[in-house]
């Protein structure tokens, strides 16, 4: 064995530098597809359809962006398990197929600032929205399913659920 004291960073780099390159390999965190997009909802105007894309759209529709980084471990296995349940719980490309399309879920994440995700906006300051851009953001989805009444949206109002279930 060696006799000089090697110092322990060099050794402790190695491998963070190895299982680095050893958990490229994982194969989760590489299936970038995006599927077709099927149906959107009935955007009430361009400038809502923007403003849900701009921070709603990379992991609730089949329209992702996929970042370079998305592409090296470990942050792709984030990026992937992020997109597969957005899309699962969401999906503005495939409008009437999912769970939490009701206006009340969806003024509630807003408004609560649960969504976007926290991690999401550090690298997408864009997703990071004003109060105005909030709000309109609000009124969009309320004109866009709610019928049409771009009625002041009070915290914790409640809207009836007045959508109908297509099949
Ligand atoms: C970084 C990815 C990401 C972005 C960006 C994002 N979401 Fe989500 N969203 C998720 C994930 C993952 C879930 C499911 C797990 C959860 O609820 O945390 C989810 C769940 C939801 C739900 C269901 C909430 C619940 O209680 O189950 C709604 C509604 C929602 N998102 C709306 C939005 C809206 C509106 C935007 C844009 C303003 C948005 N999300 C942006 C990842 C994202």
């Amino acid at each position: 064995m060696a006799k000089q004291k090697q110092s322990p960073w060099k050794r402790i780099l190695i491998i963070l530098a190895a299982v680095i390159v050893i958990i490229q390999l994982v194969p989760f965190g590489h299936n970038h597809s995006n599927p077709p997009v099927q149906q959107e909802p009935n955007w009430d105007n361009p400038q809502t359809r923007a403003l849900v894309q701009r921070a709603c759209f990379d992991c609730h529709s089949n329209e992702t962006v996929w970042p370079w980084y998305s592409n090296v471990a470990p942050v792709s296995w984030l990026v992937q398990k992020d997109v597969i349940d957005g899309r699962r719980h969401l999906n503005f490309s495939e409008w009437g197929t999912r769970r939490h399309e009701k206006l009340d879920d969806l003024l509630e994440v807003v408004k609560e600032d649960e969504m976007p995700l926290k991690i999401y906006l550090l690298m997408h300051p864009e997703a990071d929205f004003s109060a105005a851009e909030k709000q309109q953001l609000l009124d969009g989805f309320q004109r866009t399913l709610g019928g049409g009444m771009p009625e002041e949206v009070m915290p914790g109002g409640e809207a009836e659920h007045e959508g109908h279930d297509d099949d």
